[in-house]
């Protein structure tokens, strides 16, 4: 099932910054056309700048993908001025680094928004499209979906819930010649971590270079991969979870207290 994405028009979502932006730039210089998205007009544009460098028709919008009454006008727009569609990189999405104690349902909801609700209206808006052309929906998750880091239970839920939705939507569109994918990041350095209102990340583990992202996606589209982990090793960390939930998380508590002492 290999793809080439030469020629493609690509939509990434949360383009302004981070992987989005880097992702952007990627595809551009492997011979994509880029719609890329975001809040911040100005820091969209500068992507843009970048993106056009290597692909001169790359268009953007601004929008805010947490007004989801929005999004199907959105989509239908992006989708013509584009072309029609054939790869939906559902990258937006913010943090919420802050323990249950702290949470109320509307910042969960808020969360939800963005991270669950946003992408799957974007998707079902652009699906009967991206069948059309035999497309490719690329999800970025996170290891959160699959691990359960402390302190961001709000966040963990909203990125476990587009992994399950990826799941069980791949196998849907098995027959449409439609292919799924899910990127889980593992810590990427991005604005993600400085963003205000969110706790300070609780992690043994250093930040690779954005960049780091950019070729693991496109191999992955490439060769028709489900689900990435960037860095890698963290595939071992959820397969170890996996063997014994009860005692990874005895684990992580344990380590959680030894940095307290
Ligand atoms: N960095 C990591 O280690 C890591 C790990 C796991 C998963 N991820 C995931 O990777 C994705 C990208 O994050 P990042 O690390 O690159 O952080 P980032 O630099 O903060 O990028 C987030 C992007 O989402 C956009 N966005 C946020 N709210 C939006 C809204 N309401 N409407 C439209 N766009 C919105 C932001 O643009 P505007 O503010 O301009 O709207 C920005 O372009 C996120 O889904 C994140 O959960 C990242």
């Amino acid at each position: 099932m290999s793809y080439d994405i030469r020629g493609k028009n690509v939509l990434v979502t949360g383009a302004s910054s981070g992987i989005g932006a880097a992702l952007a730039e990627g595809f551009a210089r492997a011979g994509a056309v880029v719609g890329i998205c975001a809040r911040r007009a100005e820091r969209l544009a500068e992507v843009l700048t970048r993106v056009r460098a290597h692909s001169p028709t790359s268009q953007m919008w601004t929008v805010d993908l947490a007004r989801l009454d929005g999004i199907s006008e959105f989509a239908q727009r992006a989708d013509s001025a584009l072309g029609g569609i054939d790869v939906l990189v559902n990258n937006a999405g913010i943090p919420k680094r802050k323990k249950v104690q702290s949470l109320t349902s509307g910042i969960v909801e808020e969360v939800m928004a963005i991270n669950y609700f946003s992408p799957i209206r974007l998707t079902l808006a652009l699906l009967p499209r991206l069948i059309e052309r035999r497309g490719r929906i690329v999800n970025i998750s996170s290891v959160a979906a699959r691990l359960g880091p402390p302190g961001e239970a709000a966040y963990t839920a909203s990125k476990a819930a587009l992994t399950g939705w990826s799941e069980s939507m791949l196998i849907d569109l098995a027959e449409t010649g439609v292919s799924v994918h899910v990127v889980n990041p593992g810590v990427i350095d991005t604005e993600l971590f400085t963003l205000p209102d969110n706790d300070e990340l609780v992690a043994p583990v250093e930040a690779l270079p954005v960049e780091d992202i950019v070729n693991p996606v496109l191999e992955q589209l490439a060769s028709g991969t489900f689900e990435i982990y960037v860095p890698e090793w963290f595939v071992n960390v959820v397969g170890g979870k996996f063997t014994d939930t009860g005692k990874y998380f005895d684990g992580s508590i344990a380590w959680l207290r030894s940095q307290n002492q």
